[in-house]
């Protein structure tokens, strides 16, 4: 898009933005139109830090991934002093892509137009027929912004990254703990997803759907995630406050993290004494992740927006990445990760380790696909969000809106908007007269 159009564009989605309802889904456009999902790129994919992968997937020196994000390639490796980093995967002579495939290895990497070659740092090294004055140094890969979190790798496409302290602070005790380095990836599945990448991220931070679309996941997961809900059963509160004291006697952190409508953490046991998120809630892998010895540590269910979301489990765990690639279409992309000395086949079967989300996954597609379908609908007109049980959406959407509000503020050189940072208060249900209580699970996400 030219900048021209883009900065009408951008005009219009601050209007439309700003005119919208507080705490109600979005209008049409921003699910259905190329020209929004070239905004949500520039603005959102463009301007924060998002997930792309795990450590353990480039595990020594010279390995290598590419990652695509809208339309740039970022090639992600260990360099030599194992330091992860990332680089567009452009040549700087006229621009080809480097590497070619998903993954791979190599002391160096070299064009394969006409051969420049770089180093692990990113340095262009080795160039043929280049005149006397040619500078190499000038000529290195472009660097991408990229943060190691104790093993799950955040970038960040802008000139200038937005602070890492924070969050890095509030979720490296729950990451840590698992051990990343010490992982490997036992499965990869990838759904490519005919929704809109918002309605993706939507649908899963709400358990509104869960009771009536995902028996497999209901079979160990609670409900919820929020242990002072009026609703949650007095025995669970009571096994929270048991799993927590145990918890802390062994120094594993249960959370939650300080409350932000960006990200969050919380450990949680599983229910009906199951160890696992699997069919029969028996352990998934028997050799355990990290130097965990207690396998029963619930799982950490952690979120980070805009494209991830995480269960961490004593044997296992898998982390969930959203890829927006047109407005109507996301890939999403789970990984499931066990001990890197775990042997397939001995300490864990596939099947059994992925069944869960695999099925879950796919209800969650097609409910997403549905949810797209309605939208493109001519009468569609947004509608609220629960405030008793879509709190988690509620917030993302704010994020959302909010996190684009300001970078349209910034474009367009306009005063910066306000932003809310704390997670929307639940409100209490009050069923109308002569109703019983709902039994509806008090779940604000998965
Ligand atoms: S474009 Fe890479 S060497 Fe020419
Ligand atoms: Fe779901």
């Amino acid at each position: 898009m030219l900048p021209h159009e883009m900065s009408r564009l951008e005009t219009y989605a601050l209007d439309l933005l700003r005119t919208r309802r507080k705490h109600w889904s979005l209008p049409q456009p921003f699910y259905t139109e190329e020209a929004f999902f070239e905004i949500d790129m520039k603005h959102v994919f463009g301007r924060q830090w998002i997930f792309v992968a795990l450590s353990c997937e480039v595990p020594n020196p010279g390995d290598w991934i590419t990652v695509e994000v809208g339309r740039d390639s970022i090639i992600i490796l260990r360099d030599n002093d194992r330091q992860i980093r990332a680089f567009h995967n452009s040549c700087r002579h006229r621009g080809s892509r480097i590497c070619l495939e998903h993954q791979g290895k190599a002391k160096r990497l070299v064009c394969p137009y006409h051969q420049w070659t770089y180093d692990l740092t990113g340095e262009l090294i080795r160039t043929r027929y280049m005149e006397g004055d040619f500078d190499r140094s000038e000529f290195g890969l472009k660097p991408v912004h990229c943060e190691n979190l104790s093993g799950y790798i955040f970038l960040c496409l802008a000139d200038e990254a937005p602070a890492f302290d924070k969050f890095r602070a509030d979720l490296e005790p729950f990451i840590k703990r698992q051990d990343i380095e010490n992982a490997k990836v036992a499965y990869t599945q990838v759904l490519h997803e005919k929704a809109n990448w918002k309605l993706v991220m939507e649908n899963n931070r709400e358990c509104y759907h869960c009771a009536s679309n995902h028996p497999e996941l209901l079979r160990t997961l609670a409900e919820f995630d929020d242990p002072t809900d009026p609703r949650v059963d007095p025995k669970y509160v009571d096994l929270m406050r048991r799993k927590n004291e145990e918890w802390d006697a062994q120094g594993v952190p249960h959370g939650p993290t300080d409350p932000n409508i960006r990200y969050r953490a919380v450990r949680l046991p599983f229910i009906d004494g199951h160890q696992s998120m699997t069919l029969d809630g028996t352990l998934a892998c028997r050799k355990l992740m990290a130097d965990f010895t207690d396998y029963d540590l619930g799982s950490v269910r952690m979120l980070s927006l805009p494209n991830n979301w995480n269960h961490l489990l004593s044997d296992h765990m898998m982390a969930f990445r959203v890829m927006p690639i047109s407005a109507q279409e996301t890939i999403v992309t789970t990984k499931w990760l066990v001990h890197k000395d775990a042997v397939e086949g001995v300490d864990y079967d596939v099947e059994k380790l992925t069944a869960v989300w695999k099925a879950t996954n796919d209800q969650d597609k097609e409910l997403a696909e549905w949810n797209q379908l309605g939208i493109n609908n001519s009468r569609y007109e947004p509608g609220p969000y629960s405030a008793v049980i879509e709190m988690g959406v509620r917030d993302l959407i704010q994020w959302y809106t909010d996190e684009l509000e300001v970078s349209l503020c910034d474009t367009l050189g306009l005063p910066p908007p306000a932003v809310s940072t704390a997670p929307t208060e639940r409100a209490v249900y009050t069923p109308p007269p002569g109703r019983a209580p709902a039994a509806a699970p008090a779940a604000p996400a998965e």
